[in-house]
């Protein structure tokens, strides 16, 4: 039985610290600006990190040192999703589902954008629910406290629709009908940090179900490990530490792929993937004053389009 049944994800935890960390970073060098991140980091490693602007630059030149590629690949895929919710927005989209939602704060972030439904395992959905009501504080007024990184907490009313769901064992599309989605309307679905913690076989499952809620004019936009960085003798070494790390605290990666791969399963379940980026591409898209801050990495994020 998965750690997620009786415990909140601790990645979800660590995502939301890199980007507390990164929005601490000077202006012209950071890449991402998230406020409310912070508020979902409690363990004691990741807390100065999250709230200090000296620890974080400390905290991201080191980690990039010790696991190049992750910090990175996380703050600049929570850029490329957020322009993906304003372009499809453009286009008329009006319903984004966070698949694995963890502590992301985009619903928060860009409240108007759309109609945002967060499905997660019940765990990290609660830990979420009461960290967010915890923030808003007795009142539920929502202001939380200032300086510069302070920020307005929407409380449960204005908030996404949560829909809990553990994919590979409940039926994600029956879940998301029986929350209000309109699989009669399109919709942009956003699985970020999700897919490498699955099972082939769930990612199968997870991917036909969401089939059936689909409709014409749909996306979805993932993110995978790339397969070779896996490799035992020849992988990347922030791949390698990556795995021991979230295998020790009970979240182990199941899947990897490459850009083929990827598109023939997505390929399988009636989505043909038309961008596929890896970080040196995603950081030239995003350069900071000073330039492109990352080269190497072994993650990768694509957007698949559904025909319906
Ligand atoms: C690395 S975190 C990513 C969270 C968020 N998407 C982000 O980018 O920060 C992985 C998330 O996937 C969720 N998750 C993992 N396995 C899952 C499953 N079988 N069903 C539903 N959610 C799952 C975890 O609870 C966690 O929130």
């Amino acid at each position: 039985m998965s750690r997620l049944t009786h415990n909140h994800s601790d990645t979800a935890e660590a995502t939301a610290t890199m980007r507390a960390a990164e929005s601490l970073l000077p202006e012209g060098r950071r890449l991402l600006v998230d406020p409310m991140a912070r508020h979902f980091v409690r363990r004691p490693a990741y807390l100065v990190p999250a709230r200090s602007a000296f620890a974080a630059r400390l905290a991201v030149s080191l980690f990039d040192r010790w696991c190049p590629g992750l910090h990175g690949h996380v703050v600049l895929r929570a850029r490329y999703a957020d322009d993906a919710i304003r372009s499809t927005a453009r286009a008329g989209v009006r319903q984004v589902v966070l698949l694995g939602a963890g502590f992301d704060t985009t619903a928060h972030r860009l409240p108007g954008a759309a109609r945002f439904f967060e499905v997660d395992v019940p765990t990290t959905q609660q830990a979420k629910r009461d960290r967010l009501r915890a923030t808003a504080g007795p009142t539920g007024s929502g202001r939380t406290p200032g300086g510069p990184h302070g920020s307005t907490i929407v409380d449960e009313a204005g908030g996404p629709t949560y829909v809990p769901c553990n994919f590979g064992v409940d039926d994600v599309g029956a879940r998301l009908r029986e929350h209000d989605f309109d699989p009669g309307a399109p919709a942009l679905f956003l699985w970020l940090g999700v897919v490498p913690y699955l099972t082939p076989e769930a990612l199968e499952t997870t991917l036909a179900e969401l089939r059936g809620v689909t409709a014409r004019g749909s996306s979805l936009v993932l993110d995978y490990v790339e397969a070779d960085a896996l490799d035992r003798a020849a992988g990347h070494s922030g791949a390698r530490r990556v795995e021991r790390m979230v295998a020790r605290r009970g979240e182990p990666l199941h899947s990897a792929f490459t850009p083929d791969t990827i598109a023939a399963t997505l390929s399988r379940h009636g989505l043909t993937v038309n961008d596929d980026v890896g970080l040196g591409e995603l950081a030239a898209r995003y350069p900071t004053a000073d330039g492109p801050r990352y080269r190497d990495g072994w993650n990768r994020v694509a957007t698949a389009v559904a025909a319906g």
